[in-house]
């Protein structure tokens, strides 16, 4: 159980659990068209074991009884993306009516059961198609997705509570063209650069395009992380800045303040599109939200690697499954930071959660949960309008570059029989929320 009440957080506070298409969908006959992450995960080497996204967790079919768990759950509100492949199978042109279909019925599933959808338009299953044009090396993505983001608001946006274009840009740009760690698995600056503006630059032009179409409540989800130096020398501070331009600064300074951080544009100076700087303001529209998303601190020190700019170290503390650091205090201080620094808009923590060992009773996840909504508390209290909190994951998922041997869910997946079965963390927002939505 958790240690505080849900009044705590007032009356209009907003809980939810988060998914995404790729991750839990499966079916992906019906007339969806490939995605990149469908040949990321078949080329050997890229995914832990080889796992695809072909199964998952059978969402597609399933969904009636996930939308039930959330709705037993006491949640007020369902974070999901919608897959532009199943939707338009090419990434331009005709549109698959099945795939309407199926989110029409899951959209209308969760109003029935009175829970409020929260969408993201990508989460990172681009069309293969569109890939091969250059993906989000071409600028001509921002029209792609302004037209996919069209289409979104014609036959959804008026059922929509929130909509956010983007899932985590640094993830779209850095990590799958920088690092290769996600499809599509380039290791190219030059590649980099231009992802990294044209992915703000195309959601941009979907805020315009909704907007123009009437949907309402718009925003993008970011991933940041708190970075912090390893040491206090001059040359470890140098690198944590070094690690927040490029992990938070890009993002925030470019939405919030219609430009990049010199740091990256002097790194990045000979790739970036050429005059990038007259597409700032269409990058920095006005938002009605910011989602962040959070899971752990970055810790920085100088490099010695020849033409890295910085190096990431593990740090002390104790570590998820993932291997990744438990700071609950990161969060409180990157919500009071976006706040103070970049934002009046309310924000909401759209993601947060841990990975752990396969189990139905995970103490351990509990207390992740209870140690990070303590600290929104305590960012609320020290003036960040924080609106809602989403825990990743309703269920164990698709983990990406992870395949299915890291658990992330509040609900357990037997891959093999497709059987849910809710674990403690899940039972302890159950207690924290029932009978109060
Ligand atoms: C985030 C992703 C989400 C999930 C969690 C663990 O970066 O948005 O899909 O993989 O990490």
């Amino acid at each position: 159980m958790f240690s505080f009440d849900r009044r705590d957080f007032g009356p209009d506070f907003t809980f939810g659990v988060a998914t995404a298409a790729y991750q839990i969908e499966g079916g992906q006959g019906h007339g969806r068209g490939p995605s990149i992450w469908d040949t990321f995960s078949a080329t050997p080497g890229n995914v832990h074991n080889g796992d695809t996204g072909l199964h998952a967790c059978n969402h597609y079919e399933l969904w009636p009884a996930d939308l039930d768990l959330i709705r037993d759950g006491g949640f007020d509100a369902y974070r999901f993306s919608f897959a532009w492949p199943r939707l338009i199978p090419q990434g331009t042109g005709a549109i698959n009516i099945e795939g309407v279909d199926f989110y029409d019925r899951l959209i209308d599933g969760m109003l029935e059961r009175g829970i409020k959808p929260y969408a993201t338009l990508y989460h990172w299953d681009l069309p293969s198609t569109l890939q091969d044009r250059g993906g989000w090396m071409n600028r001509d993505i921002a029209h792609w997705f302004a037209d996919y983001a069209t289409l979104i608001a014609q036959k959804f946006g008026d059922r929509l509570a929130a909509t956010a274009t983007i899932n985590e840009p640094w993830c779209v740009a850095f990590l799958s063209h920088f690092l290769g760690v996600h499809a599509p698995g380039y290791r190219d600056l030059r590649a980099t650069a231009r992802a990294m503006h044209h992915v703000l630059f195309a959601h941009g032009q979907a805020i315009d395009a909704l907007r123009a179409e009437g949907t309402k409540n718009l925003g993008i989800v970011l991933n940041l992380e708190k970075s912090e130096p390893m040491t206090q020398s001059a040359d470890d501070i140098a690198a944590c800045n070094f690690g927040d331009a490029a992990f938070n600064r890009w993002y925030l300074d470019g939405l919030f303040k219609g430009r990049y951080p010199k740091e990256m544009t002097e790194w990045l100076a000979p790739y970036l599109p050429e005059n990038y700087q007259a597409d700032m303001e269409v990058v920095s529209r006005p938002l009605d939200w910011l989602g962040i998303n959070y899971y752990t601190r970055g810790l920085y020190r100088a490099s010695n690697v020849p033409g890295m700019p910085v190096e990431q170290v593990k740090g002390p503390l104790e570590l998820t499954d993932i291997g990744w650091e438990i700071y609950p205090q990161g969060l409180s201080d990157l919500l009071v930071r976006v706040s103070n620094d970049y934002t009046k808009i309310p924000l909401y923590v759209t993601e947060n959660g841990m990975a752990e060992v396969e189990g139905e009773d995970d103490p351990r996840r509990v207390k992740y949960y209870d140690d990070h909504l303590k600290a929104v508390l305590a960012a609320r209290e020290a003036g960040a309008d924080v609106r809602g909190y989403f825990a990743w994951s309703l269920l164990d998922n698709y983990e990406w570059a992870e395949g299915y041997n890291k658990r992330f869910g509040l609900v357990h997946v037997d891959y093999e029989t497709q059987q849910r079965t809710p674990k403690a963390s899940y039972r302890s927002f159950q207690g924290l929320l029932h009978n109060t939505r």
